[in-house]
Formats: C-alpha cells, structure tokens, sequence
C-alpha cells in the first residue's frame, strides 16, 4: 500500500519535470539522462527561495518551488546530466551504470584497469573502520569477469597507495607515507605483486604524502604531494613543503617541482594524451588539522601548457599559461583523468563530470545514484570508465 503510493508520486513528478526540463534528443533513455539549461527560465531565475552549499549538488538544494523541487527529484534519479549539447555524443545513448560492489562508507582510491587480466586494482584510504590514525597494507583487487573482489599484499607490503597508473605491464603507484616511512613513488608488477620503490626523496627530503600521479607518453612522471594524508597523520615527518606537483623525468629520475598552492591543496592530476597540456585540481576547500571544510576555499581545476625550448622546441619541464579551466559544480574534483580524445574526466562529489580542456564548459555529469555514493576517482577502460568512491561504490559506465 506504502510502496505503490510512493511509485505514484514519483512518477507524477516524474512526468511534471520531463516537460519543464529540455527535452533530450530522440534514442536517449529520459528515466537516465537529464539536459539543464538556463535555456529553461524556471532554471534562470528560480522563484521563491533556494539555497545551497558548494559541497552540495545542485539537485540537493532546498526550493521552495514545487515545479523546480519535481527537476530537482528527476535529476536525482538519472545516470545522466547534460549541461551542453555535445555530452549526448561523448556518452551515447546506449550507456548504463552498474553498481557492482556495495563497501563500508569509505574512501575508495587509486583505481588502475589491468587490460591483460580484465583485474580493477583500488585501495581503500585512510584510516580502518572510518578512524583518523590507521592506514591500510593491502590493496583491493577486483576480477572484472566474474566481479570477485580479493585483497592483495605486495611483496614487500605497499603501505597507503592513494595514486595508480597502469602502463606498460605495471602499476606506477604513489603513496602517502605509512609509521615507518614518507611517501614514495612505486612500480607494482600485477602478475607477481612484486613492488619496487623507484623515488622516495626529493633531494634527501621527505615529501608531505602523494595523493595521486598521472605519466606522459614518453613514461615521465606527474607527482601531486598533498596535505591530505599528512592532514591524517599516516605518517609522522611532518609537511615540510606546500602543496607541490612534482615533475619526474621517467629516464633518469631527476625531480622538480613545476608548481605549488600555498593557500590550497594538490590533488588529483591529469596530462593530456598529447602531452602538452597539464590539468590540476585545487581541493583546498577541504582543509586539514583541523578537518573542516571551508566554502571560501577553492574547487578549482586549472590547466596549464609545457613550455617548450627555444632551441630545439622540445617540451620543458615548466608550466606556462596557467588557466581557471572551471570550478566543479558541486564538491571538488578529487581524482582527475583525461580520455584518449582528449576530454577532462572529474570525480567528486556525486558525479564524475567531463570538461571541455579548451573552453572548460562542463559537458555533463555521470551520476553513480547519489545519496552517499560519491565518485572519488576513476579509470577509463576499453569502452568503461570504472568508478571508485566513497559509499563503496566500485560503478562501471559502459558504453558500445
Ligand atoms: C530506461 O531506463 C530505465 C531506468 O534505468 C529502465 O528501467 C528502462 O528499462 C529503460 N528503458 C529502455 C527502453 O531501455
Ligand atoms: C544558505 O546555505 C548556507 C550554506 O549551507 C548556510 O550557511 C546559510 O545559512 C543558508 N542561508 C539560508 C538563508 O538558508
Ligand atoms: C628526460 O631525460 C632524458 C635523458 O637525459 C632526456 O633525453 C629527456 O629529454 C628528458 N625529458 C624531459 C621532458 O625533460
Ligand atoms: C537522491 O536519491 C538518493 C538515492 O535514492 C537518496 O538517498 C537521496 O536522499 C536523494 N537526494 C535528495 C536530495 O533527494
């Protein structure tokens, strides 16, 4: 009696909001796809009152709009949220997301795609048992086709991995630092879980606690050292710099830093498949000791260009043209990735957003279902983008 009563309602509203939103193009599935525009004037200028944080979605505001609160009920049930025309392509009518592993209301972090095994490698971060101290030994390794997960310890044990990249048979892992140690970049071989430490130091320093990295084509490395486990206390050295993205060459392992953030925070980092351009997302407004999250500090993901040498137009290890590409709609862009055509994938919050790297207009936004599951980062596969995230969600958006 309860239930149909509430399947009523929801398909009234349903309905109500289908006709006050733009419609979506033919082929596309409206239960799973939103198209919001400020084409819609209810959407313009709303009435009466609304409110929200910026760690909110947009579909969580308080509207005192019956017609606005219908959307905003309807855009909390789809997969899919267009804000430009062009997502419809980059997706596809034909995509779905799968939740395919319900885990404790934890960080999820670190996920690399292993094509040769058809394995999805992930951590869970900071801390057992939701606690502020701990740290984690092992990693998660998830069989994509029978969905069995498995836990992993490396020879010898990798302790709190929170970045991955797989290339060239291996995982290139960084970490946070664990009791006995800073933080270190990594190479992990998935057929043997065999794990050697490649750079530990910059110059015989510690680094604060790497949150994430991403490679060139040519295997240099990208480093983001973070507050972030610091800020937890994984290790106990201390923050001895700024916030700093660190450029690796891959060859001779020679080190730099290419920026930092004194006011904000590093996070996630993605270079783009052509290797000239470098994105990076300022999480600073979740800051560290004390944990709090402040609404002045910044969500913002910039984007840079590698200088190149006048001599001999080889790229350099420098950064110029720094850019406000966007700031994340909602929450930050925790875990960043840029898609073999180029497009900026961003998790956080409750979706994982595609931004356009030239213009930085957000195409849209991949919903994993919201209420508590949240996308932390993600990983493309053949023709998946694999999700992990907080609420446990391990979601696979697949498309033909
Ligand atoms: C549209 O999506 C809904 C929700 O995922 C699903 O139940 C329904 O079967 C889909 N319709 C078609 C025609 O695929
Ligand atoms: C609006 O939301 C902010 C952030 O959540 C909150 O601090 C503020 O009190 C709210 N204001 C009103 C009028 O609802
Ligand atoms: C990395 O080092 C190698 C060997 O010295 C050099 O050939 C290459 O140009 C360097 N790459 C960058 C991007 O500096
Ligand atoms: C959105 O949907 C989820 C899952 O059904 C639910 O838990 C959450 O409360 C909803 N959020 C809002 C703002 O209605």
């Amino acid at each position: 009696m309860y239930a149909s009563k509430v399947a009523q309602f929801a398909l009234a509203g349903l309905a109500a909001a289908q006709s006050q939103l733009d419609a979506i193009p033919a082929g596309f599935n409206a239960s799973r796809w939103a198209w919001v525009s400020n084409e819609n004037p209810l959407l313009a200028a709303i009435p009466g009152e609304f409110n929200r944080s910026g760690f909110q979605a947009p579909s969580a505001a308080t509207v005192s709009d019956s017609r606005v609160a219908a959307i905003n009920e309807h855009i909390n049930q789809t997969n899919f949220v267009a804000y430009d025309s062009r997502f419809f392509e980059i997706i596809g009518p034909d995509a779905t997301v799968e939740q395919l592993q319900v885990l404790p209301f934890q960080i999820h972090e670190a996920p690399c795609y292993i094509p040769e095994t058809s394995q999805l490698y992930f951590v869970e971060w900071g801390g057992p048992g939701g606690g502020e101290n701990g740290g984690h030994d092992y990693q998660y390794v998830l069989d994509l086709k029978t969905n069995t997960l498995t836990k992993v310890r490396t020879n010898p044990p990798t302790w709190n991995v929170h970045g991955c990249v797989y290339s060239k048979g291996k995982l290139h892992v960084v970490t946070d630092g664990g009791p006995h140690e800073t933080g270190y970049l990594a190479t992990i071989d998935p057929s043997t879980w065999e794990r050697k430490t490649i750079l530990n130091n910059n110059n015989e320093q510690p680094f604060i606690s790497f949150n994430d990295l991403d490679m060139d084509p040519e295997g240099n490395y990208y480093l983001t050292d973070s507050l972030s486990g610091w800020g937890r206390n994984l290790h106990p050295y201390g923050a001895p710099t700024p916030p700093t993205v660190y450029f690796v060459n891959g060859t001779t392992l020679r080190i730099k830093a290419l920026m930092y953030l004194p006011d904000g925070n590093t996070n996630g980092i993605a270079v783009s498949p052509d290797g000239r351009s470098l994105y990076v997302a300022d999480t600073g407004a979740s800051q560290v000791k004390p944990s709090r999250r402040n609404e002045q500090g910044p969500r913002d993901l910039w984007a840079f260009d590698f200088a190149t040498s006048r001599a001999t137009g080889q790229k350099l290890p420098l950064l110029t043209n720094r850019r406000l590409l966007t700031r994340a709609i909602e929450y930050f862009y925790d875990g960043v990735r840029a898609s073999r055509s180029g497009w900026i994938f961003g998790a956080g919050g409750e979706v994982v957003d595609v931004v356009d790297p030239e213009s930085g207009w957000i195409m849209g936004s991949i919903r994993v279902g919201g209420g508590g599951n949240e996308p932390v980062n993600l990983v493309f596969g053949e023709n998946e983008l694999w999700i992990v995230g907080k609420g446990g969600c391990v979601a696979r958006q697949k498309h033909s």
